[in-house]
């Protein structure tokens, strides 16, 4: 990684990444701190499909943190400056506001302000924003344009990118929802320089993930710039933000709606991932980047007692999870209520759990080959309270 203060040069401000879907084909815009074409690139994006063509306003929702800092005013000018008049509905930051009140405060705005099948939608915001507003798109009037501003780093490597929008019901998470794909997303990694370094860790989680799942040599970048991803190295950043939502729109182009079980490789460390969320509790000590992190080094060892992959790669995936300061482990938690909670995932067929493991770094495969044995026998390295968790401590920029 060359070092770098500033972005003064443009050869890479403007990747461009297409995800192919036929009528509903859209780009994803990466760049950095390069508003003054935001308000022209949600112009062509909403000219490419019926509705958007004759869009002249959009509602923008977006949370208090973000108005807070003052990220909303710029691309509320460059909205009204292109033509489409924006009003702003703010919901309370948090994962509380993907509920169905979150989502009637949002229609009541759009019915206030007669929206119509040519109002826009623009979520500026992290994945909360673009579940709810992405929802809420999909169904008002049986669908509005939508235009994704992802502004956390897991929103823009993942949430935004493939059409998934939903809320939640008090008993389970993103239960109701839909299938509406964007028109478009626009990424501004300098977003990020005020995300909390939390909140960065935990889309780091899933930018490993993709490395292991597809993507050998973006798993060696990610252990060569790891240091400059943590700094927020602008360049660093704009590699992986844009990398990511490749590799995504890659799986999404080939398995929209979750159908073949292509997409289902995306959710590798997740099977374990949700089960640590659960039991940890969602407030609780584990955000998800972090359970999906220790997940990811437990269905490997998984994958390691099924003879699939070998220690090294185990070591190098821990290693790097460990530079991102993220936890590899679950000391404590309770295994029967982990093996409890896996039971019951959505993926499982005829009583066997199902897991997305990895053959090497950058293949993986479903199987339900893993006996009881070996699951609980992976659940107890997890748990162990001598299982190294973090060596470097957590919260430390190596
Ligand atoms: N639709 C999908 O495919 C998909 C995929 C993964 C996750 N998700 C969903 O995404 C949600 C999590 O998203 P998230 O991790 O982005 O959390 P989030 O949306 O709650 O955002 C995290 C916090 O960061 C704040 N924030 C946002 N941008 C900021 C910025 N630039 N600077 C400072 N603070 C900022 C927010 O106000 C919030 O407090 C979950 O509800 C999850 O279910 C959806
Ligand atoms: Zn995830």
């Amino acid at each position: 990684m060359p070092p770098t203060g500033s972005v003064a040069d443009s050869e890479f401000l403007d990747e461009r990444v297409p995800v192919e879907l036929g009528p509903r084909s859209y780009i994803v815009r990466v760049g950095n701190r390069r508003l003054d074409a935001f308000g022209s690139f949600v112009r062509q994006a909403l000219d490419r499909s019926w509705a958007g063509r004759t869009s002249r306003t959009a509602l923008v929702v977006t949370d208090s943190n973000l108005t807070a800092l003052g990220l909303h005013s710029a691309y509320e000018a460059a909205l009204s400056a292109a033509g489409i008049e924006p009003v702003t509905v703010l919901v309370p930051p948090g994962e509380g506001s993907k509920s169905l009140a979150g989502a009637a405060k949002l229609y009541d705005a759009l019915v206030a302000f007669k929206a119509d099948r040519h109002t826009a939608i623009v979520a500026l915001g992290g994945g909360v924003i673009g579940d709810l507003a992405g929802f809420v798109a999909a169904t008002y009037a049986r669908g509005l344009p939508l235009v994704m501003v992802p502004t956390t780093l897991l929103a823009q490597v993942d949430s935004s990118v493939g059409g998934k929008v939903g809320i939640n019901h008090p008993a389970a998470k993103n239960i109701i929802g839909a299938f509406h794909q964007p028109v478009g997303v626009w990424i501004d990694t300098g977003a990020l320089d005020s995300l909390p370094l939390r909140e960065v860790r935990c889309g780091l989680a899933e930018v490993v993930k993709y490395g292991v799942i597809m993507d050998a040599p973006f798993f060696a970048d990610l252990e060569r710039d790891a240091r400059a991803i943590l700094a927020r190295d602008p360049r660093a950043l704009l590699h992986i933000v844009g990398r990511s939502c490749r590799l995504k729109a890659q799986v999404v182009a080939q398995d929209e709606r979750e159908e073949s079980g292509l997409r289902a490789i995306l959710n590798f460390g997740h099977t374990v991932g949700h089960a640590i969320e659960t039991v940890a509790g969602y407030a609780g000590e584990f955000q998800h980047g972090e359970a999906v992190a220790a997940g990811m080094v437990a269905e490997s060892r998984l994958a390691e007692r099924l003879g699939w992959i070998s220690p090294d790669a185990i070591e190098r995936l821990v290693r790097l999870l460990d530079r991102f300061g993220l936890p590899t482990s679950a000391p404590g938690l309770d295994r029967e209520h982990l093996l409890e909670a896996m039971s019951r995932d959505k993926k499982n067929r005829q009583g066997k759990i199902r897991f997305v493991l990895p053959r090497a770094i950058g293949r993986v495969e479903t199987t339900d080959a893993a006996s009881e044995e070996d699951v609980r026998a992976m659940l107890a390295e997890l748990v162990s309270l001598s299982a190294p968790e973090t060596p470097l401590s957590r919260g430390q920029i190596e």
